[in-house]
């Protein structure tokens, strides 16, 4: 089984969408082996989203990710990482698949309710950022 890492975002926490967000997950098979719910500083998210440092959304990425708290969970299953990002749909709402996530509850490209990581080393590297072994109950 594979593991993957994701955060259910401040646009959603701050709309208490994070069951039904949690449930998409479950109804896919994927099973939440940890979760937590913490508040982010703005320099926990500037390192977390390091990759987007030269991206022009960077800073007003950073600041959404800081303005309220998240959920952050690992979740474990078949294909976990591609079987989330499917349940997530595409980055921007507008062109996410009907039934997705992101279809469903995002309000724009940037506060679109979650994220999950999209590699095997992302995945590695975005779950010992936030968890340790000890908390993941598999
Ligand atoms: P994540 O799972 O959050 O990494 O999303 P993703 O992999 O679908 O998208 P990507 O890694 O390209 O971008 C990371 C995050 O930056 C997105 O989820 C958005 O929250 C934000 N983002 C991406 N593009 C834009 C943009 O054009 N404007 C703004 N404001 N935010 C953006
Ligand atoms: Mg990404």
């Amino acid at each position: 089984l594979e593991r993957t890492f994701s955060i259910i975002k401040p646009d959603a926490t701050r709309r208490n969408l994070t069951g039904k967000i949690n449930a998409k997950f479950e109804d896919a098979g994927l099973r939440i082996i940890a979760q937590k719910r913490i508040h982010m500083t703005k320099a926990q998210a500037g390192a977390f989203y390091a990759v987007h440092a030269e991206r022009p959304f960077y800073d007003e990425l950073c600041e959404f990710m800081a303005s309220e708290p998240v959920v952050v969970q690992v979740l474990e299953g078949e294909n976990a990482i591609s079987k989330n990002r499917e349940v997530m749909g595409a980055t921007n709402p507008s062109d996410a698949a009907p039934g997705t996530i992101r279809a469903e509850f995002a309000e724009s490209v940037g506060e679109n309710s979650v994220h999950g990581s999209d590699a095997p080393e992302t995945a590695a590297e975005e779950i010992a950022y936030f968890f340790s072994g000890t908390e993941l109950v598999g």
